[in-house]
């Protein structure tokens, strides 16, 4: 990759860092910022502080080993000292759902102040996931003001969107299925689509090896799609909306086969799924979809529509049958067991899904404030995230923390199965005989529930027709 490029990175969450690192892993010097001391400290140790499959001995190996990653707090130095900025910084949600921007114009106004000190031309690309308008109306603005230059004459700007998974988030930004490129002129456009086909250049060498060896994939650049910074903002909510629409879709009907004796969801799933203009992915009905993405960004473009005087009753609906999903839990749990008051329920997954310790916006932490509204007693296990909900505002010290699976279900009443982490899908039938009385709820459909059946526990699942 060319030597002369340096990139600086702010924002250190699952996009800004994993971004910085793999851009440090092809050689390329770069700078992560963040406002954190604590978290740029981490860093610079080459350590992590948070939970990612094969992100630790990659920032171990970028900051200690390559050196051609550093951490910083002081983001006016780093974006004078590089050449391309990516904006990575997170976008939360205010309380009407709508978006929240004061971490976007910070960092715009740091670029603006780090761009009047520089002559050369400077990339700025928008990869946080802002509402339509946002880079041209916003960014550029701020940017412009504090920098006294002009968006596309003296400094490009981009708008190209990540669809990076949680837990899958190191292998998605080395082999992501497309780019895109929104740009305010073509130079901006020209330029980011030469960084990214330098960064993702199929070649032979050890970030090419290293990658294919843990992935079994060959790095190459996915298709480049070039679009307005509108258009590319726009693509990310569609994405989003898209897949979060299926989950519900697929858990709309799920709840419609639960009253037919005979019919599972899963099954229905699989042969709707062999149809390609369907397709097999996002059809697992479960607990509802949780995160930091689905549930703030499409609460964010319906809040935008309105804005638009626009009423977007599919996406108002999709919203609608998440938020009950988590209530469907409960209510299979009270049709097997009854009264839940001063039951023992043992939680068997607190992370919004397998492989990370996110706790955003889990399903969990609503199916908690159920039960602990019907006065039951609840135990969670999580093989990764028990620490952040202990931090968490809405769980905290609201619950007790079982140590193992197995203290979990000692004398509990009732198991609801949440997160569907490796380690659960190998318990038995047997596992379940220590409970008080043996009743599963499996919120992610993971175990053979015939087997359960005969087994003798009292078996039930998103999306399955009550045995009657
Ligand atoms: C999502 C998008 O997939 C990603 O492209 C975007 O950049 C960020 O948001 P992420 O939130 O990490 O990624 O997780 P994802 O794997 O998409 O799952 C989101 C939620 O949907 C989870 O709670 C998961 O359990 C749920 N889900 C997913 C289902 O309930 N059923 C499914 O079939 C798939």
């Amino acid at each position: 990759m060319e030597k002369s490029i340096k990139v600086s990175v702010a924002g250190t969450g699952y996009v800004g860092l994993i971004t910085a690192a793999i851009f440090a892993d092809r050689g390329i010097h770069t700078i992560a910022l963040d406002v954190d001391k604590e978290k740029v400290a981490i860093v610079n140790k080459g350590e992590t502080f948070f939970f990612e499959p094969n992100l630790e001995p990659l920032i171990k190996r970028v900051v200690l080993d390559k050196k051609t990653l550093r951490a910083s707090t002081d983001a006016i130095e780093a974006i004078k000292d590089s050449n391309i900025t990516f904006i990575c910084v997170g976008t939360p949600s205010i309380k009407d759902g709508s978006i929240d921007l004061q971490y976007v114009k910070q960092v715009s106004k740091d670029i603006g102040e780090a761009l009047a000190k520089k002559d050369e031309y400077h990339l700025v690309v928008a990869k946080s996931t802002i509402v339509p308008n946002t880079t041209r109306n916003i960014i550029k603005e701020i940017i412009e003001q504090h920098s006294g230059k002009i968006a596309g004459k003296d400094f490009g700007l981009c708008m190209s969107p990540e669809f990076l998974r949680e837990g899958q988030s190191v292998q998605d930004t080395i082999f992501p299925d497309r780019i895109i490129i929104g740009y305010i002129e073509e130079k901006s456009g020209l330029k980011l689509e030469e960084i990214f086909k330098q960064l993702y250049e199929e070649k032979d060498d050890d970030f090419s090896k290293i990658w294919e060896q843990i992935y079994h994939k060959k790095v190459n650049c996915p298709k480049i799609i070039k679009c307005s910074l509108e258009t590319a903002e726009c693509i990310k909510y569609a994405n989003n909306s898209f897949l979060a629409t299926k989950i519900s879709f697929i858990n709309e009907f799920a709840n419609i086969c639960e009253r037919i004796e005979g019919v599972d969801i899963n099954q229905i799933a699989e042969a709707i799924g062999l149809d390609f203009r369907i397709n097999p992915h996002f059809l697992r009905a479960g607990a509802g979809f949780g995160g930091s993405c689905f549930p703030k960004d499409v609460n964010a473009i319906m809040h935008f529509a309105e804005k638009h005087q626009y009423n977007p009753g599919l996406l108002h609906s999709v919203i609608k049958v998440n938020e009950h999903q988590a209530l469907r839990m409960i209510e299979l749990a009270e049709e097997k067991a009854g009264d839940l008051r001063g039951k023992k329920i043992a939680l068997l997954g607190l992370s919004f899904k397998p492989d990370t310790d996110d706790m955003r916006n889990a399903p969990s932490i609503k199916i908690i404030d159920y039960l602990i509204a019907k006065g039951a007693n609840v135990f969670g296990y999580d093989p990764e995230a028990m620490k952040e909900a202990k931090k968490d505002s809405w769980i905290g010290n609201k619950i007790s923390y079982a140590e193992t699976i197995k203290e979990a279900l000692d004398a509990a009443d009732v198991c609801l199965l949440l997160t569907e982490w490796a380690e659960f899908r190998k318990l038995q039938p047997t596992d379940f005989k220590i409970m008080k009385t043996p009743i599963l709820i499996d919120g992610r459909r993971i175990f053979d529930y015939k087997k359960f059946y005969e087994e003798g526990i009292q078996y039930a699942g998103i999306g399955l027709g009550n045995k009657k």
